[in-house]
């Protein structure tokens, strides 16, 4: 299917200006078709220079708002992405490959983080706290940190975006963001939803530009005060080593390697839902979604011959298409990454039960990958210890809860880790016993703006979501009161 779409040709947005229009362009490539959907300009270290000035200044005004004035900003701006749906979601689909459905379902996942910290940024209470002596007050004040700069990634086009913007501008903070090269459509789009609302020049920028310039411009300046993080973790790393120079304040939300468990006692129902909506969501391409299955003996076979057919009835193809479940990969890297994972698998033992090849579409090359099921998997695979990011899910059998826990914690990452069990008992104990940021007890869909989401051990720093996800946007003030 051909897009039959005018190419989009979008420029940076910095300090309110639509800027790199004579600067050289690279294009953007929808992941199904190999088309050109698109053109943007390679920012320059000017560019990102400008848009700290432009930030920093705006700083100054913005953050003297009143909390009420920036969260009718905010829900201006979450009004014009919602009008906007559509046509956001589209492009989401065409540079990153997501069916529609879940395309759309994206946009609105990016506008409920501006809606809710719309809200939250109105209730950034600091504290008073009783002294030891009388002749003291003691108050706590919150203030916003500074020139905010993210790093987002390709997976979550919109809505990677908008859960650090909108509670860094709630939080009166200012924002540049550098999108990815895959999908920097979409973050125009929303540069243009928050144009139209009205925001001040400078309080949002953003900057198409190679990774090493962005950080390099901006670990190097002392205005900007925060960086904020989505990507790999090998990524992550070296950035919290360049940001120990200023001590730049760094959040880091990195590589997850997912376990989910199938207890023997788990209603089989929720444990396939779950299971499909964890692991097949953006085509297995997301952070937190299931990488290895551990599902106990007693329900092996009747989970897995249930699990066979919902992967069966999956389609794959061309997000734009209807009925369209599972895109392409966004890339040939992407794609070979699977493969490799797969292969490795086989080599080692596993037997493909669904799937097991790649290029299963007309057009020549396209990274498509089916969803695959893989038996007998083992822990010395690939697929068992590192991210696969693609729709594939290896089923290793395991006998007991102790046994369970072991393989889930060994793992130098902790972003997420599901299990399903209907007992209240067993399910406390793995919640309480499982190293992970985020736990989904017979829930395969966890994500939301109200909850804090991040991981422990290398799988990143700090939290975004929920009040905590403010919290990263502020500093504490402590105010020493002497009344006598
Ligand atoms: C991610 O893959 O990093 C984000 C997924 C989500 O927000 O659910």
């Amino acid at each position: 299917m051909k897009t039959s779409t005018e190419p989009l040709n979008l420029l940076n947005y910095v300090n309110g200006e639509w800027t790199g229009k004579y600067s050289a362009t690279f294009s953007i490539i929808n992941p199904a078709t190999k088309e050109i959907i698109g053109t943007m300009p390679d920012g320059t270290k000017e560019d990102v220079l400008g848009a700290i000035e432009g930030a920093q200044a705006a700083f100054e005004i913005w953050r003297r708002f009143t909390a009420e004035d920036r969260s009718n900003y905010l829900e201006k701006f979450y009004q014009r992405i919602i009008e906007r749906k559509e046509e956001i979601a589209r492009i989401i689909t065409l540079e990153n490959g997501k069916p529609l459905k879940e395309a759309r379902g994206e946009v609105l996942y990016a506008a409920s983080f501006v809606k809710w910290y719309a809200e939250e940024g109105k209730r950034v209470y600091g504290k008073t706290i009783p002294s030891k002596s009388n002749g003291q007050r003691i108050q706590v004040l919150k203030q916003p940190l500074g020139v905010v700069a993210a790093i987002t990634p390709w997976n979550f086009p919109a809505a990677m975006i908008t859960r650090k913007m909108a509670p860094a501008l709630a939080a009166g903070c200012t924002f540049i963001v550098k999108p990815p090269k895959e999908t920097p459509l979409t973050a125009a789009k929303l540069m243009e939803c928050a144009d139209e609302a009205g925001l001040p020049s400078g309080v949002v920028n953003m900057v198409v530009t190679p990774d090493e310039v962005f950080s390099e411009t901006i670990q190097t300046s002392e205005e900007v005060r925060k960086l904020t993080f989505t990507g790999s973790t090998e990524v992550g790393r070296l950035l919290m080593k360049q940001s120990a120079d200023l001590i730049k304040n760094i959040s880091l939300e990195l590589g997850g390697q997912a376990p989910l468990i199938v207890l023997d006692d788990a209603d089989i129902e929720k444990a396939i839902e779950g299971t499909m909506a964890s692991k097949f969501r953006n085509a297995g391409q997301t952070c937190i979604c299931a990488n290895r299955l551990y599902v106990q003996s007693g329900i092996y076979d009747a989970f897995v011959s249930k699990l066979k057919v919902k992967i069966e009835e999956l389609q794959v193809g061309n997000g734009l298409e209807d009925n369209v479940d599972i895109g392409p990969l966004i890339n040939q890297a992407g794609y070979d990454k699977v493969v490799r994972h797969v292969e490795d698998a086989l080599k080692r033992g596993a037997k493909a039960e669904v799937g097991g090849k790649g290029y299963q579409n007309d057009v020549q090359d396209a990274p498509f990958y089916p969803p695959t099921l893989l038996l007998e998997a083992k822990e010395d695979m690939l697929c068992m210890k590192e991210e696969t990011f693609g729709p594939v899910v290896p089923i290793q059998k395991i006998e007991s809860d102790e046994e369970a826990i072991r393989l889930a914690n060994d793992s130098p990452f902790g972003l997420a880790a599901y299990y399903f069990t209907e007992s209240m008992a067993r399910g406390t104990k793995f919640a309480e016993a499982l190293d992970y940021g985020i736990i989904g007890w017979n829930h395969g869909a966890p994500s939301t703006a109200q909850a804090p989401f991040g991981g422990m051990k290398q799988s990143g720093l700090g939290r975004e979501g929920g009040s905590e996800g403010i919290e990263a946007f502020l500093e504490t003030k402590y105010l020493s009161i002497g009344i006598d």
